[in-house]
């Protein structure tokens, strides 16, 4: 019997949904069909709004929800026509939900997802929520990837650091002796992204080609990688609640060329990352890149030169484009939820324990 998950993946940088169809049963896992969907502006601008407090917001908050479940409903018919393949065949949707809130320290993360709507929607059973109880159990609730990368990009022998650009980066620690270990690093896309649209007024600096064509400036490097967040001991998470618009203005880049202030953002992903790299993978032969970042070729080249004697590629080189490996890691988490086993990595997330995660909506 092949095993049929999909995948829905929308993360911080609010882009949208990345979606999967994937088979389970045999290895290697490879996608049987993708989905990339755009959020429409207006749909992005209020996710970002919702980042934050104000009028109305729980209203807006579950018309927000609505809204990204039709959509994914949407990403999830047009797998399903790509692969022909029936939705009854589909064990279930694995949907991570619009991050909106992530206050472990509180007792709480909020991703937005309408569990109820989708499997409305499609027929299909749906996972959601999986954030929520590995921070009941006093975890930070992400990163939640390691547990996939590990099972999928897992290789005996071979000491293997997963780093995923996304809006935020986090790593994941493949050691010979196979004891997982991960955490966020800090900003890879969320404050280049800012900045380009700010002064480019593009979505995101394609390639890195403007970061590339711009000088890092060293000063205002070092106060921004003085950043308490880079060098406190894991288990730690982050996202827009720390690195966002506010903590940039903090540093005054206004007061530099917009060029070099996009290569030293750039420079300030690759050195927090390669510094995290050095501190707490020593030994690591090979880094795997996945997420948009990877696709970023100035960053890329900044990330190269800072682990120069590394064997630096991105996911593509082991068999999961690194596009589709988010997406696939919440199909596997479904697939995990409904087996009954565990999805966090407690030594990852600092949770008291192994948790079964999510919240299951029949089909
Ligand atoms: N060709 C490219 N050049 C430069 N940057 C790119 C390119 N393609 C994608 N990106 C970057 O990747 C980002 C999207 O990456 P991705 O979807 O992995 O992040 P995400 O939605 O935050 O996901 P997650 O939270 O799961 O890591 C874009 O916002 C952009 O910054
Ligand atoms: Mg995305």
């Amino acid at each position: 019997m092949p095993e049929l998950y999909a995948g829905l993946m929308s993360g911080t940088s609010l882009d949208g949904i990345d979606a999967v169809l994937i088979e389970f049963q045999h290895t290697p896992w490879r996608p049987l069909a993708t989905h990339s969907l755009a959020y429409p502006a207006a749909l992005r601008a209020e996710a970002l709004a919702l980042n934050a407090a104000g009028a109305a917001e729980l209203e807006r908050a579950a018309l927000f929800a609505n809204a990204h479940a039709e959509r994914c409903a949407e990403a999830v018919h047009a797998l399903l026509a790509a692969a022909r393949v029936d939705a009854t065949a589909v064990s279930a949707i694995g949907c991570h939900g619009q991050t909106v809130r992530h206050r472990p320290e509180l007792g709480y993360t909020v991703q937005l997802a309408n569990g109820a709507l989708l499997a409305e929607r499609t027929g299909i059973r749906v996972v959601c929520d999986f954030r929520s109880r590995d921070v009941a159990a006093g975890g930070q609730g992400a990163p939640l990837v390691p547990a996939f990368h590990a099972a999928c990009f897992g290789a005996a022998g071979t000491h293997r650091v997963v780093v995923n650009l996304g809006g935020i980066a986090n790593l994941t620690d493949l050691p010979r002796d196979g004891a997982v270990r991960g955490f966020d690093t800090g900003p890879a896309n969320v404050l280049l992204d800012l900045w380009a649209e700010q002064h480019l007024g593009t979505r995101f600096d394609r390639d890195g080609a403007w970061a590339a064509g711009g000088r890092v400036v060293a000063p205002l490097l070092a106060r921004l990688l003085a950043e308490p967040y880079f060098t406190a001991p894991p288990p730690k998470s982050t996202g827009r609640e720390l690195f966002n618009a506010e903590w940039l203005a903090q540093h005054a880049p206004e007061r530099f060329a917009p060029a070099d202030v996009q290569a030293t953002l750039a420079e300030l992903t690759a050195a927090s990352v390669a510094d995290a790299i050095e501190r707490h993978c020593a030994g690591a032969g090979e880094v795997l890149l996945c997420g948009g970042g990877a696709r970023n070729t100035d960053l890329v080249q900044r990330l190269g030169a800072r682990l120069a004697g590394r064997m630096v590629a991105d996911t593509g080189a082991v068999g999961l484009a690194p596009e589709w490996v988010e997406a696939s890691a919440f199909a596997w988490l479904a697939r995990e939820a409904l087996a009954g086993r565990p999805g966090n990595v407690p030594e990852v997330t600092g949770a008291r324990g192994p948790r079964v995660l999510g919240a299951i909506y029949p089909a």
